[in-house]
């Protein structure tokens, strides 16, 4: 594969080829048999998510002296596209450790916080966990109300409030938290911080019954005069809502991935069944109002993945010029979701009854795809943000 946009290029390497293959391999033998399991039981996958932090899949893109795999956002996506075949729930808790939680570190963050709080989390050996939701704002993430209040000796933030819809939070060791500092400054009052939830004044409120991706914990986080060290603020006081979008940016390629790999799965699936399933005298596959579906479904994944593929050269090219790819992002983020929310449903379609039952993966991947438009950023928000871009309008 090579894909080119002026004089940027991506193209698989021997590396990229190795790692898709071991990947896939593991995706296929650890995590398919245990997929439906753990989603029937809703319990967190430790065993499986540890075995990916060994294989070096919870640090990707973080250099290997902060613990990562030092790779690049193709062999990301990649990963995505393939532990999310196998398992949404798996490429979510993969997602916030890789991106949401080490991105923003690794681009604000000072020497020090990088040596301290990238290594546990890259490695896999511990959860990380993004926290910018709060009861009162989701799409209108700058509209806090919990609050961090520096002490009058100047050396710790106070912080209280609730946030929620917080993915891996029941679990997580280390959390990259958004709160007010100045509310009166509205975007620009808000701070990012790095918060250990074994510190006093930190708990885990009520734990999301979710509709899919039911094997990746969600959950409210409270924080009750969580006294935070002033070492601990990323990225310096009032730039946290620029380190959340900007990290959000780079997530939302990520979960265009995580949708693109839902799809495939339910694809595949559907496509064997058209070949095998007998009606009327003949395979299903046969007649026209199938192959309309194939089709439509096979394009649609070819789309999201070129998507895809603009939004890592764009990444590439704002890495190394400067400028952002927020459009790209958004438009891949936007598509594949919406493609994988068509592709699940004419895919669980074409299996009829057996669909809808249990005894087969294609509700689950039907379940699953319908957070990939809602999180990091609705569909709602991907339009906004892509039109307000084209149209020059802030
Ligand atoms: N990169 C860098 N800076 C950005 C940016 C980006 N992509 N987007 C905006 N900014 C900056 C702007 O330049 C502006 O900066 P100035 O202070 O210099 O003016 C500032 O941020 C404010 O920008 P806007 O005026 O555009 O902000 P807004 O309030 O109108 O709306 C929004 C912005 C795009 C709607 C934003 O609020 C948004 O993305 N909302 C959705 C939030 C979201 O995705 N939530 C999901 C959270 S994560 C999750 O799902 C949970 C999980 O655990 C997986």
């Amino acid at each position: 594969m090579a894909v080119q946009a002026g004089s940027l290029s991506l193209a698989m390497s021997d590396e990229h080829e190795m790692l898709l293959v071991a990947v896939r391999e593991f995706a296929q033998r650890e995590i398919v048999p245990v997929a439906a399991e753990y989603d029937e039981s809703g319990e967190f996958p430790l065993d499986t998510v540890r075995k990916m932090g060994e294989m070096g899949l919870m640090g990707i893109e973080t250099p290997e002296e902060y613990g990562g795999a030092g790779m690049d956002t193709l062999a990301y996506v990649l990963t995505m596209i393939e532990i999310a075949k196998a398992d949404a729930s798996h490429s979510t808790i993969l997602s916030v450790n890789n991106s949401l939680y080490c991105k923003g570190i690794l681009k604000f963050g000072t020497e020090r916080q990088k040596r301290e709080w990238i290594r546990p989390v890259a490695s896999g050996a511990e959860i990380g966990a993004y926290s910018l939701t709060e009861p009162m704002s989701g799409s209108d993430a700058s509209n806090m109300a919990s609050r961090a209040i520096l002490n009058d000796a100047g050396t710790h933030y106070i912080i209280n409030g609730r946030k929620n819809w917080v993915t891996s939070a029941p679990f997580a060791d280390r959390i990259v938290l958004f709160s007010m500092t100045a509310a009166e400054a509205g975007h620009r009052g808000i701070t990012a911080f790095l918060i250990d939830s074994k510190a006093p004044g930190f708990s885990r409120g009520k734990t999301e019954p979710k509709l899919g991706i039911r094997a990746s914990a969600t959950s409210e986080i409270i924080f009750d005069d969580y006294a935070c060290p002033v070492e601990q603020v990323l990225g310096g006081v009032g730039q946290g809502f620029k380190i959340a979008m900007t990290v959000l940016d780079a997530g939302r390629i990520g979960i265009a991935a995580q949708a693109l790999g839902i799809a495939e799965a339910a694809y595949a699936a559907a496509l064997s069944y058209a070949r095998e399933r007998h009606a009327f005298g003949a395979p299903i596959g046969s007649y026209q109002m199938i192959q309309q579906k194939i089709a439509d479904m096979k394009t649609r994944i070819a789309a999201g993945r070129a998507l895809i593929y603009q939004a890592i050269l764009a990444k590439q090219r704002a890495e190394q010029h400067g400028g952002r790819y927020t459009t790209e992002a958004s438009m891949a983020k936007l598509f594949c979701s919406e493609a994988a929310a068509f592709v699940t449903d004419e895919a669980l379609q074409i299996h009829g009854g057996m669909g809808y039952s249990k005894e087969l993966p294609l509700e689950r991947y039907y379940r699953d795809a319908r957070i990939t438009r809602i999180y990091e950023g609705t569909s709602e928000i991907q339009r906004m943000v892509i039109a307000r871009n084209e149209l020059g309008l802030r």
